[in-house]
């Protein structure tokens, strides 16, 4: 889809559609002000007969209305004025959206980008517009015989900045949302397409096809026998029973200054998780296609990185393998000796993700890392502590914690801390090994990054589980969200943000 800006008043746009916002009850925004006013009154009259309330994602659509010149008007319920938070402005923005494209509007000039969302500026709204409609348009048909074809889709959005001399800034927001929107997307067709296409190899595949498309970047593919010569035993141990072969996938794009230590980020990349000998229910297990989800989102992120051609040394490491159950899996009770020495005993097959993770954490050491993040869809107790919404974060450095929940609060894409106290660590006792992989029925995603904080002591790092949050199944809504490709990107955008302060002030 094609977006753009422009500043001018809604009465004068020669579009298929002028998109304005009703605020509860019945209230006309700025924008609808100037069209009822050209229209004699038009859609006081309409809203008096009390056709549309303003209820957020309320929508009416007009034709023919008196002294404009597009072919229709879209009203969109905003709800009321003093509620207008981000949820609810991304709720009217997806609403107008599905409704342009369902309604023949083949383009569109759209007002709600002018609505006074509490604490934010023009350049958050067109952000959160632009990667908003993305998000509200996207399908994954690829593996569709008939598609689905529009006889009229939605092509083109122009959003409207009310105060010309905000153009600029409202560009380079644009600019930002639509690098932002393509790695959310790459992420999602990622983590959509199944486990019988996407295998680790195809994921070492998708990492070469960055490395040719963008500047500064190389990749490098460990195989199972470098995998072996390494001593990645732990990574091995989950990979044993399947009969795709395991990759340990690295990506730098080096475009920081040449000595600055690198910021890493792993990603879990379990093509699919049938709990290995461990094995899961098979109620919705078709869902664990989605445990590479962490591998999208870095591989996603790192080339959001260089699309934006941030100054910054970004690593991407991921860890792929497939869990599942054979004559050659690892089975419960098995000892085996990660790559950092440390010995592990496997309880269950079914935590396997901090298996291959810490294994890709210690790798990470060699980097010399100023920040570690690892993310991974590592626990359902996860979703049960902080459901769909929000990432559970944990990490051994508070400044980045605070850093990675602001980018997470600014990009709508939201983390939430939780604590990895000392305490928890000796649910990880083992009787045999230094360390066992499962800690018990209490708090499952807090002993999950307990084990990978084992491995972590060398460097700042966060872990970001995103177990709740990196698929939707609802009725209504299925599929991968991309998450959390937003709050990282903005995370590196802020760090560049510094980079380029910092230079700017002639200090070191
Ligand atoms: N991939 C799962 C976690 C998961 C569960 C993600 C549901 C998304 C939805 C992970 O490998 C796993 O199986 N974790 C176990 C850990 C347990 C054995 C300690 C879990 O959460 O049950
Ligand atoms: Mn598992
Ligand atoms: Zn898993």
């Amino acid at each position: 889809m094609e977006f753009n800006l422009k500043s001018g008043l809604p009465e004068k746009q020669r579009s298929a559609c002028v998109v304005v916002g009703v605020y509860e009850p019945r209230r006309l925004s700025e924008a609808a002000k100037r069209i009822d006013k050209v229209s004699q009154r038009h859609l006081s009259s309409i809203l008096r007969r009390g056709d549309l309330e303003g209820k957020p994602g309320q929508t009416l659509l007009l034709y023919n209305v008196p002294g404009t010149v597009a072919d229709r008007i879209l009203l969109v319920g905003c709800g009321h004025e003093r509620d207008l938070d981000d949820n609810q402005y991304r709720k009217i923005i997806t609403e107008a959206i599905r409704t342009l494209h369902e309604t023949g509007s083949m383009e569109a000039v759209c007002y709600l980008s002018d609505l006074n969302v509490h604490g934010h500026n023009i350049a958050w709204r067109i952000r959160q517009a632009i990667e908003t409609a993305n998000s509200a348009m996207y399908i994954f048909d690829q593996l569709k015989t008939q598609k689905e074809s529009m006889r009229r889709p939605l092509r083109k959005i122009v959003f409207n900045v009310a105060l010309r001399r905000e153009l600029p800034i409202a560009e380079q927001a644009s600019y930002e949302a639509r690098k932002i929107a393509d790695s959310v997307k790459f992420a999602k067709d990622l983590c959509n397409l199944p486990s019988n296409y996407c295998t680790p190899s195809y994921l070492a595949d998708k990492a070469k096809d960055l490395c040719l498309l963008y500047d500064h970047f190389s990749c490098e593919i460990l195989t199972q026998s470098d995998l072996e010569k390494e001593g990645l035993n732990a990574l091995l141990a989950v990979s044993s029973g399947s009969e795709q072969p395991p990759k340990l996938i690295i990506l730098k794009y080096l475009n920081g200054k040449q000595d600055a230590a690198p910021i890493v980020l792993v990603g879990k990349g379990v093509t699919f998780d049938s709990g290995g000998i461990s094995i899961k229910p098979a109620k919705q297990m078709e869902e664990m296609k989605f445990d590479m989800c962490g591998a999208a989102a870095v591989l996603g992120t790192i080339s959001a990185a260089a699309e934006l051609q941030l100054p910054l040394n970004i690593i991407a490491i991921v860890p792929a393998v497939e869990n599942l159950p054979s004559g050659k899996a690892v089975k419960p009770g098995d000892i085996i000796t990660s790559l950092s020495g440390q010995t592990i005993e496997i309880i269950n097959t079914d935590a396997e993700g901090r298996l291959i993770l810490c294994d890709a954490l210690t790798y990470a050491e060699r980097y010399k890392p100023e920040i570690v993040i690892d993310v991974a869809t590592l626990t359902g107790a996860c979703i049960v502590a902080l459901g769909k919404h929000a990432h559970g974060l944990m990490s051994n450095y508070h400044p980045l914690t605070t850093e990675l929940l602001k980018a997470g609060k600014f990009s709508g894409d939201r983390a939430w801390e939780l604590p990895l106290w000392e305490d928890y660590q000796i649910q990880l006792d083992s009787h045999f090994a230094d360390v066992a992989n499962v800690g018990g029925r209490d708090a499952g995603s807090i002993t999950a990054a307990c084990f990978l904080s084992r491995f972590t002591k060398k460097y700042h790092w966060a872990h970001l589980d995103i177990a709740g949050t990196a698929y939707l199944n609802q009725e209504k809504e299925k599929g991968a969200t991309g998450r959390p490709v937003p709050l990282l990107t903005q995370y590196l955008i802020n760090r560049s943000h510094h980079e380029i302060a910092v230079e700017k002030n002639g200090e070191d």
